[in-house]
């Protein structure tokens, strides 16, 4: 499978991603792919529809600096059991060029995943890490920054999305 970024609207970006049950090498080369991209995009965050791979899987490093990574994460099969306070803050998307959007999320979440050798973890995130991790898991379901818009957002876009609606279609 080659993995590349996918931007806006490709119908991967859409469709509700499946969840890891094996973690193998093939993951972790998968995973590994899924770094650069983000890395090579200036992205704090990438989830992996928007890498054309349809599976529960996201990682994150708010400093989104390769060489300052001791706060990245993988997270497999995410899943917020709880969510606190409410916080409203512009998102860009890598799958947006671009374009960004006020979206209010939890201001944090207890979140419980899997890493890439698929052991069990859990932890409260707040702040930034929690912004990125509730963005990537909306990638999860097929919920993008479109989906996320005001009705005034969507006229202030509504150019930029059918530039790339069109630069989609000429691919
Ligand atoms: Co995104």
């Amino acid at each position: 499978m080659n993995l590349q970024l996918r931007l806006y609207p490709d119908p991967v970006l859409l469709k509700t991603a499946a969840p890891v049950e094996v973690f193998d090498d093939e993951l972790a080369e998968r995973v590994a792919r899924m770094w650069e991209i983000m890395y090579e995009s200036k992205g704090v965050g990438l989830a992996a529809p928007q890498a054309g791979w349809s599976a529960q899987v996201l990682i994150q490093n708010p400093s989104g600096d390769k060489s300052d990574d001791s706060e990245a994460q993988v997270i497999i099969n995410p899943k917020i059991t709880k969510k606190w306070g409410k916080s409203r803050e512009s998102e860009g998307c890598l799958s947006f060029p671009e374009i960004f959007v006020d979206v209010q999320r939890a201001l944090g979440v207890h979140l419980t995943w899997q890493d890439i050798k698929g052991e069990r973890h859990e932890a409260d995130l707040t702040g930034f890490p929690a912004r990125v991790v509730q963005h990537e898991m909306d990638h999860l379901s097929g919920v993008l920054l479109v989906h996320r818009m005001s009705p005034v957002d969507k006229i202030r876009y509504r150019q930029d999305l059918e530039q790339l609606a069109l630069e989609a279609a000429e691919r």
